[in-house]
């Protein structure tokens, strides 16, 4: 989704601006452009693409800049296609902005500004944001963006600058993202602190509704009603390295290679004492003995995470569990009560359905739990609890490492549920989390075998159409491996329980449609073989994800991708290395571009 940046200080802010931009590549984007303070004047350039083939060679014919302030925005196309005009900022001499997110009630907006003389030339919402802000301004832009936000529905992350206040940034936020990065004699703004790391490491988390000013003197913060308070300054504890390639081609692989480390960071902090403990973020077992039921909320690889963790509580505590998309379950008036809790996954913590849901779990009454990534973000600071999963900075838009810590959270909190619940004794439950603990090592010889995933790839880069199967644990995990495959490769796969296949969709099934059987779970893998030959009888190549100490007999399968012998309950978390790497080789073999696939964002801040 849209990246925003923006610098005050002493030096040239062209390229600072434009660096800043390349870290937020990542989130997704489809135009980019700066404005910035030069001479009298507010000086702007933008263009639609990415920013090497657009932005970058338009600021070459530009020339140089002598400005030390300015904002910068990559735009990820909501309201008008990705053109130069609809590119950000947006304004008209005297006011320039960047916004990410969404102006619900921008036609309103736009047709009072029409009444009062203003015309457009984008098709954006931002758009009417920028003229309303310029027709309350008269002299002082803390009143103008009072009043402003006062008319203005929805949710937006704001990067402001008036002509008249040369070198002054103004920022304020609601829903969407924003921190404000304080270095030595300067300061910035940015959408997530990866944008400015490689400047400063501190930074302050702006709060619903708080306007910083950020002047050559420093940072201050102001209320809706003018009012200026202090904040307290945080320290990101990634350093630049995390996110950067390091040497590998790019960011997914790397973040695949990171797994067994990350896995580490997120688990080692929960046990004590060999049992899990989530009692640091408030839950404690007597907490969780209270509830009537739980429900996870997520969206895309973070509801997958959520299906790993039902079908584990539910065999380990036999406690009901109710797995939900955020956008589904917002609308749907959910049966959610007072004595439930409701665990929210996200990776980015800024996800808008899922933020949504969280909201109305609490209106509700429920206790919520959200397992987040990203440090002080939105979902994070709502929740009534929170857990971090430690992973370090995910920059690739395909999620892998984020996943990965989110299905071992999943783990710890099955043990902690069956533990609370009587279902599993001390001793079970300290075998369980030793073993979940040596996970990191096992993982590690999964991604060593890169070669053979290579291998895989080559044989299915051809094909139009995939099927994943599998049963019980192993349909959740085809159901992101599948996702993983569609969304960098563009190849199109579905993922369907073994079993249901033949009430239906079977009839999909040809000699040109590979299908990527999953059996890693000992009391069902005969029944999904049964299914394997059932599509080889009609024709279709098979890949058979198992452990390596299984038979199969040659005729069933065409490729067998063996993993390591764990116990059934911990395969997930060692299967989801080869689906991750195939869907990582076929999407190289056949040139996408991996890291930004099309139409993608990584952080969804819009519904
Ligand atoms: C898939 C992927 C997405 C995210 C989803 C939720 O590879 O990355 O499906 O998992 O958009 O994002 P977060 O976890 O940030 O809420």
């Amino acid at each position: 989704m849209c990246g925003i940046v923006g610098y005050v200080g002493k030096n040239k802010c062209r390229d600072v601006l434009v660096d800043s931009l390349r870290r937020l590549e990542y989130r997704g984007y489809d135009s980019a452009g700066i404005a910035v303070f030069e001479g009298e004047k507010i000086k702007t350039v933008k263009a639609k693409g990415k920013i090497n083939e657009g932005l970058a060679l338009k600021l070459e014919e530009t020339g140089e800049l002598e400005a030390t302030a300015g904002i910068g925005h990559t735009r990820w196309a909501t309201h008008g296609e990705p053109s130069d005009i609809n590119s950000h900022p947006i304004g008209n001499g005297r006011v320039s902005i960047v916004h990410n997110g969404i102006i619900e009630n921008y036609r309103e907006l736009k047709n009072f500004l029409i009444s009062k003389g203003y015309g457009f030339e984008s098709e954006t919402d931002t758009e009417t944001v920028a003229k309303l802000l310029d027709y309350y301004y008269d002299g002082d832009p803390l009143e103008a963006i009072s009043k402003a936000l006062k008319d203005i529905q929805g949710a937006y992350a704001l990067g402001i600058m008036f002509r008249q206040h040369k070198n002054k940034i103004y920022a304020v936020r609601k829903e969407s993202p924003l921190i404000v990065g304080k270095g030595e004699n300067e300061s910035y703004i940015a959408s997530d602190v990866t944008a400015i790391l490689e400047y400063t490491r501190e930074y302050y988390l702006l709060e619903q509704n708080e306007i910083a000013v950020l002047s050559e003197k420093g940072v201050k913060f102001y209320d809706l009603h003018g009012n200026d308070f202090e904040k307290e300054l945080q320290t990101a504890d990634w350093d630049i390295s995390a996110a950067q390639k390091g040497g590998y081609k790019h960011f997914m692989i790397k973040e695949i290679h990171e797994q067994p480390a990350a896995i580490r960071n997120t688990v080692s902090p929960r046990v004590k004492d060999g049992l899990p403990d989530f009692t640091e973020c408030g839950l404690t077992i007597d907490r969780i003995k209270s509830y009537r039921s739980i429900y996870i909320v997520g969206c895309g690889s973070a509801m997958h995470a959520g299906l790993v963790g039902k079908a584990l509580i539910e065999k380990l505590a036999r406690v009901p569990v109710v797995v939900d998309i955020a956008s589904e379950f917002r609308y749907k008036d959910p049966i959610v009560t007072a004595d439930d809790l409701v665990v929210i996954i996200s990776q980015s913590g800024e996800t808008a359905d899922t933020l949504a849901a969280l909201k109305l779990s609490k209106s509700i009454g429920a206790d919520t739990f959200a397992v987040v990534n990203v440090v002080g973000s939105s979902i994070a600071r709502e929740a009534d609890m929170v857990m971090y999963t430690n992973a370090g900075p995910e920059i690739s838009v395909c999620s892998t490492k984020a996943y990965a810590v989110q299905v071992a959270f999943m783990y710890l909190f099955a043990f902690q549920v069956a533990y609370a619940m009587e279902k599993i004794n001390e001793k079970e439950c300290r075998e369980l989390t030793a073993e979940l603990m040596g996970m990191p090592e096992i993982i590690q010889t999964c991604i060593d075998s890169e070669e053979k995933y290579q291998y895989i790839a080559s044989k299915i880069m051809n094909a139009d159409s995939l099927m994943y199967i599998g049963r019980g644990l192993d349909h959740a995990l085809s159901m992101e491996g599948s996702l993983k495959l569609k969304e960098i490769s563009y190849i199109h796969s579905e993922a369907y329980a073994a079993g249901e296949l033949k009430h239906g969709t079977i009839s999909l099934i040809t000699e040109d449609v590979p299908v990527i059987a999953i059996a890693t779970q000992r009391d069902l893998f005969e029944k999904t073989v049964s299914n394997v030959r059932e599509v080889k009888a009609r024709g279709a190549k098979v890949v058979m994800v198992c452990r390596e100490d299984v038979e199969i007999d040659k005729a069933s399968v065409n490729y067998k991708v063996g993993l390591p012998t764990v116990s059934d309950l911990l395969m997930p978390l060692v299967t989801v290395v080869p689906l991750q790497m195939i869907a990582y080789y076929t999407a190289v073999s056949r040139g996408c571009d991996v890291d930004q696939p099309r139409n993608l964002a990584k952080s969804v801040t819009v519904e």
